[in-house]
């Protein structure tokens, strides 16, 4: 089964850290910085940090809440060293995004925001150009794109990756 939000204990000093160098007048023009350094520094935004920064910043959690997960790139759930998107903006779409991303699904196990059993990838959402159209079908595997993409090429990435433990994992 894939796995979806798990409750850990998490180290907040990282996240009291960056509040506390993150400055400015405006709670809500704050948030946005810090959740994105807190993702930068966790993989993702741990429950506990979204409490403790809506707190600090006085803004409510409901609030917060609501304003974070507007954003696609926001993840609020663990994800795994290796983190595939398979853009679907209009260009990739239109050049057969959604066979690669079905390749990768069925690859893996696994449904967009959703990570494999065994912790190792995550398919993230990419429902945006992720910037260089004329090379699609696009895949970017953690920092690394994969242009004109093929079904049997992704499969061939990702049988790859599963051998080598240590390959594009951070
Ligand atoms: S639409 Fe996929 S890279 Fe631009």
């Amino acid at each position: 089964m894939p796995t979806k939000a798990t409750n850990q204990v998490v180290d907040l000093s990282k996240v009291e850290e960056i509040i506390d160098r993150t400055v400015g007048d405006n709670p809500y023009e704050l948030m946005l910085p810090i959740v994105q350094a807190v993702q930068e520094e966790y993989g993702y935004v741990p429950e506990a940090a979204t409490d403790l920064i809506a707190g600090k910043l006085g803004i409510p959690v409901s609030k917060f809440y609501g304003i974070i997960t507007f954003y696609s790139d926001i993840r609020l759930e663990p994800t795994g060293a290796i983190q595939i998107q398979v853009c679907d903006g209009s260009s990739c779409h239109v050049l057969g995004a959604e066979a690669i991303r079905k390749a990768v699904e069925r690859k893996l196990g696994i449904a967009i925001d959703e990570t494999t059993p065994d912790g190792r990838f995550t398919l993230i959402p990419a429902d945006y150009c992720i910037g260089a159209c004329d090379l699609g079908p696009l895949v970017k595997i953690n920092d690394t794109f994969y242009g004109k993409v093929t079904v049997g090429q992704i499969q061939a990435i990702i049988d790859g990756l599963r051998e080598n433990r240590n390959e594009g994992e951070q």
